[in-house]
């Protein structure tokens, strides 16, 4: 028995943050941003539409059930896969959970930078094979404008904020997750970091003044763990499967920057048509890139394509996951 995505959701807040706007608040422009990167713009969580990475869970979850006419008060568990959960200690799956109806579903958050959404889903999966849990919702939801210093061109550039979400559930005709390689190297955590905040740096006001409860990188570092790791992973899968790229449908990529993900796709001998791209429009959304990728192309798959899901993020957390579609 096999878990598969048996339904996908999206959503992204309303106010859109072009490159043009940015060229207002930093020393930047749209050639730079668009030929180092591949943005040209990102969905930003403003407080007068909703707060918090639930907020826009809830809202994919809406549009999950209008889409596939789903129901989700009978899930048995929530993952939140999240940076920037609403707050720390109080599970923001919980009350996902409850907002939604699922008064016995079992949640937590599950954090890996980047890799969240991938990690998440590999444990939903995990835990429907064991046959323990037979509905898992899996969320990707970050709201990076909460982290992010809107002075520091180096990062306001890259991120944005956003949902997707998947419901996972056994399959018995050897459909959805067939295979994963998932990574972890701490040489990772001085290149791509927020300082502060947590346990090993409490906020205090001396933080907040040198601002170090913002996310911070060291850009070209990180870009090249990021091509290595993740070209390496996706291809990797494919040998350990006998796959060759001519066996892919698509392969469903974190979007962090096109030329990380045609770097990826290089490697793995992938056309161009194969990739699916909407950094463009998004940015990074960090735990919601694979899902709301899902999402955008959900019309494009058919039941049975391999899709090869890629991430890498902070710590720094990689991997790729070989998927039979199932819908
Ligand atoms: C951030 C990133 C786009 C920067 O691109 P880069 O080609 O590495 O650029 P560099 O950092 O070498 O900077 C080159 C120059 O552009 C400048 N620059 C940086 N940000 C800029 C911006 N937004 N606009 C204009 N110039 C900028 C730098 O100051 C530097 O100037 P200098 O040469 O005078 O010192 C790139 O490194 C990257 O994408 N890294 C991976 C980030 C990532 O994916 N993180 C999340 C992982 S999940």
């Amino acid at each position: 028995m096999k878990a598969a995505i048996t339904a996908i959701g999206g959503y992204v807040p309303e106010y859109v943050l072009t490159n043009t706007e940015l060229e207002t608040m930093v020393e930047t422009n749209d050639e730079w941003i668009t030929s180092r990167t591949g943005i040209k713009e990102r969905r930003i969580l403003k407080p007068e539409e909703g707060m918090g990475a639930s907020y826009l869970a809830l809202k994919a979850v809406e549009a999950m059930k209008k889409e596939y006419g789903v129901r989700v008060d009978d899930v048995d568990m929530v993952i939140l896969a999240s940076v920037t959960p609403d707050m720390p200690v109080a599970i923001t799956s919980a009350y996902i959970a409850q907002e939604i109806g699922a008064k016995h579903a079992y949640a937590y958050d599950l954090q890996a930078a980047c890799s969240s959404f991938l990690y998440a889903v590999s444990t939903a999966a995990a835990f429907i094979e064991s046959k323990k849990y037979k509905k898992v919702l899996v969320v990707g939801s970050d709201v990076m404008s909460s982290i992010v210093d809107y002075e520091d061109r180096t990062t306001c550039i890259l991120f944005g904020d956003g949902c997707g979400v998947a419901l996972m559930e056994p399959n018995e005709d050897d459909l959805g997750v067939q295979d994963e390689i998932l990574r972890t190297d701490a040489v990772g955590r001085n290149f791509l970091k927020m300082d502060a905040g947590g346990s090993f740096l409490p906020p205090s006001h001396e933080t907040i003044d040198a601002k170090q409860h913002y996310i911070r990188q060291e850009g070209q570092s990180v870009f090249r763990f990021a091509v290595s790791n993740m070209a390496d992973t996706s291809a990797e899968i494919l040998e350990k499967n006998g796959l060759t790229g001519d066996d892919v449908a698509y392969l469903v990529p974190h979007q962090a920057n096109l030329r990380i993900i045609d770097a990826t796709a290089r490697r793995m001998g992938l056309s161009e048509d194969k990739v699916l791209i909407n950094i463009q429009r998004y940015g990074n959304t960090t735990s919601a890139t694979i899902p709301l990728c899902l999402w955008d192309y959900r019309h494009q798959f058919k039941k049975g394509d391999n899709l090869v899901f890629a991430a890498f993020g902070g710590g720094f957390t990689w991997g790729a996951m070989w998927v039979k579609w199932a819908i």
